[in-house]
């Protein structure tokens, strides 16, 4: 194993020892929440009663093959802890999400949490929102093109997401602005703004959701708590 994949393992194993039998337990999405799903599934194949609530197509098909009982039609009201990772986290614990380009189920997930567990490897510390990572902005295709506009009158410069020569498709059928918006002064406000733009269905900055970051470091894990 190298040594990021360590650290995401250690993470990982950090967050996954939280839960508890019988927690409805939201499962995240990218290569360090796909861990976090494979460590439950050896609990629940060692007799741990849990439900997932996956937060993409992806991770559902992955929960499966660990036999994960899980809710898919709806997330509901209510989920103990959720499991996921980040792009990037201020000292805050405020995150940009959605470099898979789950944002928007990521989102809605972590929105029904009661704690939500973000889990990174070391090349992640905390900085400004934005320093280091686009934010990801998921629209609907029609407003694409009207939304790209407005957000280049915020400040940033938008990049459709592409798939080879095609725009990328979420799970909900919508396309991805990856914006540069270099460092986020003022992530409340600039939230608030992209909101209110028609046709933005969801973006990336995840504030005041986050409950504890375990960051995975050489041999042992950090933790930051809200
Ligand atoms: C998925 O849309 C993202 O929000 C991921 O959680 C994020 O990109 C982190 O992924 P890694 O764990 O692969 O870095």
């Amino acid at each position: 194993m190298d040594n990021i994949t360590r650290e995401k393992t250690l993470a990982a194993t950090a967050a996954v020892s939280r839960i508890k039998p019988n927690m409805i337990v939201g499962l995240g999405s990218g290569s360090t929440a796909e861990i976090a799903v494979q460590l439950l599934g050896e609990k629940v194949k060692n007799g741990m009663q849990i439900t997932g609530v996956p937060s993409s197509v992806t991770t559902k098909k992955l929960a499966q093959t660990f036999d994960i009982p899980l809710i898919t039609d709806a997330v509901p009201a209510k989920i103990d802890i959720t499991i996921d990772g980040a792009d990037e986290f201020d000292e805050n614990l405020n995150l940009i999400k959605g470099g898979g380009g789950a944002l928007l189920h990521e989102k809605i997930v972590a929105s029904a949490s009661r704690e939500l567990i973000i889990i990174v490897d070391s090349r992640k510390t905390a900085r400004p929102l934005g320093s280091s990572f686009h934010l990801p902005v998921e629209v609907i295709p029609y407003a694409h093109v009207i939304v790209e506009q407005t957000l280049c009158q915020l400040g940033s410069t938008p990049k459709l997401r592409r798939n080879n020569d095609k725009p990328f498709v979420t799970d909900e059928g919508n396309y991805i602005l990856d914006c540069n918006f270099n460092t986020i002064a003022n992530p409340q406000k600039l939230a608030s703004d992209i909101s209110q733009i028609p046709g933005v269905v969801e973006h990336g900055m995840f504030i005041g959701m986050a409950t504890r970051i375990i960051i995975g470091s050489g041999e042992t894990t950090r933790e930051l708590q809200a």
